[in-house]
């Protein structure tokens, strides 16, 4: 469920019409719901506090929608942060996300970022390689203290989706093997600086069958117990994120309560906390990208051209991943659908979002929605063709704030300077 409606005939963010954000901020521009966010969230607590094991550690992962109003929206109702870098690290921090509180996985962690993490009292540093437990090693060492962390393991299964965000199987970068896993918690739980407090797994985001992730959590129930029968002490089992959301015309994704029964019949009596590392089913449908149709460029051969003010630089997804994003005009006046092809300004040709989609006519000066867009939107957003950074705002009942300013041309140029020798 979302708070994007239509509310006197417009749509609607809670109680501000689209339209008027987009007179007063201009676009593109990105709109979250604040009581979107929270519902997803309390939603997903309240089914993974149903599985029966305590009180789950929800990580939200930073990279879906770092912006900070949204961080602080979560840290609010007692979310953590899952974090790949020493800026997500920061904007957790700044957010008011407990240092307890905050995961920091991600494949290729620098001496630097460890030793910020180290310093900063993560809750876990979630270890992807041998290499990265020696690493993580020498800079606690020498720091004088001792790392909490969790190996991330790579259970080899098929999460479905797109294979650009397919994590589990072992052809990918991440994780270490369960044999590995085995003989690296060994070796940790001998070294001062290092206290292996669990074990950790991600395959892959947009999952919309349970079948895989009830794979991969028995074999990692499996891990726990191997572990535990050597001697060892396993307290936590970080089970990373991944559930899908419904993006319209999908196949529909578990509910978050499906989604904890499965984890109660995987991992039922097993007295450990669960950790989980959700972005996208927090924040997706939290947000949309809005924007003013340019023109419509009609083809005598035939293509109907949607041309947008926004682009792939503001949301890459369809680019990408060949993403399907719905598409609400913010004022539907009705009549027979038109297939058109809608394309932002940017010089190529993969600067397309869809072609032939069939929307009700559209005129220039219209404006545009784009659906399910609070995660991987914003955050994956970049300044190509020097086109300024999109902005971001964010509603609460009938209230709006720019959370994050559209630069100005000013401040785009002054970040660079000539060479001396210019
Ligand atoms: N934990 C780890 C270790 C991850 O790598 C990810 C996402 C998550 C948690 C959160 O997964 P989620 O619950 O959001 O599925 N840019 C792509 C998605 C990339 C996901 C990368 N890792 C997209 O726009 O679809």
């Amino acid at each position: 469920m979302n708070h994007f409606d239509l509310l006197g005939g417009e749509l609607a963010c809670e109680g501000v019409p689209l339209a008027r954000i987009a007179d007063e901020v201009g676009t593109p521009v990105y709109v979250y719901s604040s009581a979107t966010l929270e519902r997803h969230y309390t939603v997903l607590r309240d089914a993974l506090r149903g599985v029966g094991l305590g009180e789950p550690l929800i990580a939200y992962a930073v990279k879906a929608n770092g912006n900070l109003a949204v961080l602080r929206t979560l840290a609010a109702l007692g979310a953590g942060a899952d974090t790949v870098s020493e800026g997500e690290i920061r904007r957790a921090l700044a957010a008011g996300v407990p240092p307890a509180r905050i995961v920091f996985s991600g494949v290729g962690k620098t001496a630097a970022e460890i030793a910020f993490a180290l310093k900063a009292g993560v809750a876990e540093i979630n270890v992807e390689s041998e290499p990265e437990m020696e690493a993580i090693a020498e800079v606690a060492a020498g720091l004088g203290l001792r790392a909490t962390i969790a190996f991330r393991v790579n259970p080899d299964v098929e999460a479905g989706g797109h294979a650009k965000i397919a994590t589990g199987k072992a052809e990918n970068k991440f994780g270490v093997s369960f044999a590995e896993a085995e003989r690296l918690y060994a070796m940790a739980s001998n070294n001062a600086a290092l206290r292996p407090i669990g074990v950790a797994c991600h395959i892959g985001s947009q999952i919309t069958d349970l079948a895989p992730m009830r794979a991969a959590f028995a074999k990692m129930r499996g891990l726990v117990e191997r572990l535990r029968a050597e001697g060892l002490s396993v307290e936590r089992l970080d089970l990373g994120g991944g559930l899908g959301v419904p993006y319209f015309n999908q196949p529909a994704p578990p509910s978050p309560d499906d989604y904890a029964a499965m984890i109660a019949q995987a991992l039922g009596g097993l007295d450990v906390q669960l950790a989980f590392e959700p972005g996208r089913v927090i924040a997706a449908n939290a947000g949309v990208l809005l924007a003013r149709v340019l023109h419509i460029h009609e083809r005598p051969e035939g293509r109907r051209f949607l041309v947008l003010d926004a682009a792939m630089n503001d949301l890459i997804r369809p680019a990408m991943y060949d993403a399907f994003h719905d598409i609400r005009p913010v004022h539907p006046r009705g009549g027979e659908p038109l297939a058109y092809d809608v394309v932002g300004p940017i010089c190529e040709t993969g600067d397309t979002f869809t072609r032939d989609r069939p929307l009700a006519p559209l005129q220039a000066g219209d404006l545009v929605a784009f659906m399910s867009a609070g995660a991987y939107g914003a955050s994956m957003a970049s300044e190509y063709n020097s086109r300024p950074l999109v902005p971001e705002v964010l509603v609460k009942a009938d209230r709006y704030a720019v959370v994050r300013a559209r630069p100005t041309y000013e401040e785009m140029l002054e970040r660079e300077r000539p060479a001396p020798w210019q």
